[in-house]
């Protein structure tokens, strides 16, 4: 194991995924791109392994993680599947979408990874790198964002090598994630409930379930007791500048974060100015998302304005993720 030297990236290729996958059943901690953002994998059997994995994110172990499988029926093994978790699973997987679902009595998964719950997050990813590792691995993987615990999620193998190099044993390196947001997570309870937007839109998750998606409880975000997704703790996703939302202009000496072809007034005086994209085309936002927060919040300036968003479709994941950003420094 690699602790405490630099961590290696290596181009995905055939011997990137089979190192990975022995890494992995060596209780070993590895980077991988997934289509969301770059995950980091542990053997999702492995308590030890799993321990490690959460000292490295500097994550409490309230928060428990999502098992990363290879196909439908992997993740029956793992959960009881009713007729909706059915229907979503088998219109949105492989793809950017967790199910939050019962654990099976017999769930390989250690209980450090789901924090002691009777529920189990669930997802197929599309990227192709992490599902030949899984299928070299052969068995379920937890991964969270492959971030330090409180930063903004790697969109890039150099965001995971600033974030973890040193507490990690391999990184393997697939370019560029397409989502750039973290998966949608839905709960499968008696009412499907949006835990988390994400990369999958609501209106299609909807579009499947002919009916609207149920909203968690206002306190399911609180600090106390157990939320319903404790990653939405209010402050997940914050960078260490300042995030000022919605400007209609910017202040001298703010940087300043576009959307669309419009502009601001004061835009002559901002420091930097980035655009999430200059179409106004939200996939092409919330892939950018990240990375800019990431380049603009190492940039040395004091506040991030950031223009509008519009909230539908991909929207409402960009908004979650803007909002937390600039909670995190109030
Ligand atoms: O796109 C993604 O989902 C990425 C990639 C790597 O797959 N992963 C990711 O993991 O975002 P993480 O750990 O950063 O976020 C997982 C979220 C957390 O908010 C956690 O609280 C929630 O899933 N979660 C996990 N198990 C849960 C459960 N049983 N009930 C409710 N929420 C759960
Ligand atoms: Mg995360």
């Amino acid at each position: 194991m690699n602790v405490g030297l630099k961590t290696p990236i290596w181009p995905a290729g055939e011997a990137a995924l089979a190192k990975a996958a022995r890494c992995l059943a060596g209780g070993g901690l590895v980077a991988f791109p997934t289509e969301t953002v770059y995950g980091l994998g542990a053997d999702a059997s492995n308590p030890a392994a799993i321990a490690r994995l959460y000292s490295a994110k500097g994550r409490p172990s309230f928060n428990p993680l999502i098992a990363h499988v290879g196909d439908i029926p992997a993740a029956m093994r793992l959960a009881r599947f009713d007729g909706t978790a059915i229907a979503l699973a088998k219109a949105f997987w492989p793809g950017p979408l967790t199910l939050v679902l019962p654990r099976t009595k017999d769930c390989p998964v250690a209980d450090l990874a789901t924090a002691g719950l009777d529920t189990i997050a669930i997802r197929v990813p599309s990227h192709p790198v992490v599902l030949e590792i899984l299928r070299a691995f052969g068995g379920p993987v937890v991964a969270p964002s492959a971030n330090l615990s409180g930063h903004v999620s790697p969109t890039t193998a150099l965001h995971v090598q600033a974030d973890l190099d040193g507490l990690i044993d391999l990184i393997v390196d697939g370019g560029p994630v397409e989502v750039g947001v973290e998966s949608t997570i839905v709960g499968c309870f008696d009412q499907p409930m949006l835990l988390r937007p994400g990369g999958l839109p609501r209106g299609e998750i909807e579009r499947v379930l002919g009916r609207p998606l149920t909203q968690p409880p206002e306190d399911a975000d609180s600090d106390s007791g157990q939320p319903l997704a404790p990653g939405m703790l209010a402050s997940h996703y914050a960078p260490r500048t300042r995030v000022r939302l919605n400007a209609g202009n910017v202040e001298p000496g703010e940087a300043l974060l576009a959307f669309g072809s419009h502009t601001v007034a004061g835009v002559d005086a901002a420091t930097i100015v980035m655009n999430l994209s200059t179409r106004g085309d939200l996939a092409e936002a919330a892939a950018n998302l990240f990375g800019y927060l990431r380049t603009l919040d190492v940039s040395g300036i004091r506040t991030i304005a950031v223009m509008p968003v519009p909230h539908h479709g991909l929207g409402e994941a960009i908004n979650d993720r803007l909002r937390r950003a600039a909670v995190g420094r109030e």
